[in-house]
């Protein structure tokens, strides 16, 4: 099996292009889905999960071709609304074909996703929202049966903001009758590119980027191209890595998105400065010790959690670091340790000492953004770091070693 070696302690210097997102991107695929024709997305990430997405577009019988990041996906021929077991718990975000195919079809099959590394992540919120809008609903074999001859239009309350259960919803309000309000729903920059790809493809949806998205539900929906926002939590890692290790520049990037942990990174020492598609980030002298608590968006994303734990590994004092989304997301701190970080984790909080230096070690991913801390602190470690299972970070980082390579670190695939 494929493993990462890194000889760290390389000043990173130079700039890397952003991929498009991953977590824009997927729902968007399912969205294409909902309207008969061609649909064409660029700035589509070459990732291990896009791959599984069209593959499961190409079970329910869509075709897909996938060149230099530009996905063309031709829906006509869609005639088997199921995602089965082995591509489900592979991806979680197979999920997502549940409102669109329920909307186009009236009927849907797909595998109940299970727990994941760090915890339950139940989708009870997606299959009520269904409900709400007429869906009968039973488990049967591991599987969640969605039935309905037209959804109708509802107002819905998530009890939390959730990215995955505001996306299905809205896919499968788009073509219900009568108008659907979600409150309380995600404000994320992937959802609000969801909702806009719809509003393309004929869907009457506004109060985008607010909690409050009101449906207006159409007939039906006709294909339409996009093109991919760029992945703000790529872009937050090599900033991370510029925090720790030089002076980077991040091309074809949204400041807006990443406000944030630009604010953190400040107080941590580093030096920013932006353009309109371009975001410069310099080591400071020291790097200072500065707690941190996710939350939904504007605020710290979760999916950087783990990269600032590896960065507050090697800070000048102590930090907390609260998980406040998942409350059990702290799998790579076993494996910082091992590098020589001295972190505790209590409840959903890490409690992180600063050491003065990382030492090399054979670590192993247990997750995407898991895998992506384990690099980062291998970069940052003296001596020679492997680490193992990176299928997990090829799921989300595309090409994350030539990337990190061309900012000059001693980094390979073997
Ligand atoms: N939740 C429920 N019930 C539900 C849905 C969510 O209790 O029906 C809870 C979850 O357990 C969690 C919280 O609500 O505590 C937020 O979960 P959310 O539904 O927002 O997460 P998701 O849609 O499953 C997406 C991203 C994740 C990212 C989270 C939070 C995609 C494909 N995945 O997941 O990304 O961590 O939002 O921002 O968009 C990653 O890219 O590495 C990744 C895990």
């Amino acid at each position: 099996m494929d493993q990462i070696k890194i000889l760290g302690k390389k000043s990173l210097s130079g700039s890397v292009r952003i991929s498009g997102a991953k977590n824009a991107v997927l729902p968007i695929m399912t969205a294409a889905l909902m309207a008969e024709g061609e649909s064409v997305i660029t700035r589509v990430p070459d990732l291990r999960d896009t791959r599984t997405m069209i593959r499961l577009m190409e079970v329910v019988g869509a075709k897909c071709s996938f060149n230099k990041n530009t996905l063309k996906i031709q829906s006509d021929s869609v005639d088997n609304p199921e995602a089965p077991y082995d591509l489900v718990k592979t991806m979680r975000a197979s999920f997502y074909v549940l409102g669109p195919l329920l909307a186009r079809f009236g009927t849907v099959k797909v595998s109940l996703p299970g727990g994941c590394a760090w915890g339950p992540r139940p989708v009870d919120f997606h299959l009520k929202g269904l409900e709400a809008l007429g869906a009968r609903i039973t488990l049967r074999n591991g599987y969640i049966l969605a039935e309905a001859n037209r959804l109708k239009g509802t107002n819905i309350n998530f009890k939390f903001p959730s990215v995955g259960a505001t996306g299905n919803i809205v896919m499968a309000a788009s073509t219900a009758d009568g108008r659907t309000i979600i409150e309380n729903a995600a404000t994320e920059p992937e959802i609000v590119q969801l909702c806009d790809y719809l509003n393309l493809m004929g869907a009457h949806i506004n109060g985008i980027g607010t909690q409050k998205i009101v449906i207006d539900g159409v007939e039906s929906l006709y294909p339409a191209n996009i093109d991919i926002i760029p992945d703000r939590i790529e872009a937050g890692t090599f900033l991370v890595a510029g925090a720790l290790l030089g002076k980077i520049t991040l091309e074809d990037v949204n400041e807006k998105h990443l406000e944030a942990i630009l604010l953190k990174l400040q107080k941590v020492g580093s030096t920013i400065s932006t353009t309109s598609d371009s975001i410069t980030i310099e080591r400071g002298e020291n790097i200072r010790a500065v707690d941190m608590t996710t939350s939904v968006y504007p605020g710290f994303a979760t999916d950087l959690q783990a990269q600032w734990v590896a960065l507050m590994s090697l800070a000048e004092g102590a930090s907390t670091i609260t998980d406040t989304v998942y409350y059990d997301r702290f799998s790579h701190v076993p494996e910082l340790n091992r590098f020589g970080a001295n972190i505790k984790v209590k409840n959903n909080v890490a409690f992180v000492k600063g050491v003065k230096e990382l030492v090399g070690a054979p670590v192993m991913s247990t997750d995407i953004r898991a895998s992506a801390s384990l690099i980062l602190a291998g970069l940052a470690a003296s001596g020679e770091t492997n680490v193992s299972r990176i299928y997990h970070i090829d799921r989300g980082y595309e090409k994350i070693e030539k990337k990190f390579q061309d900012l000059g670190a001693d980094i390979e695939r073997i």
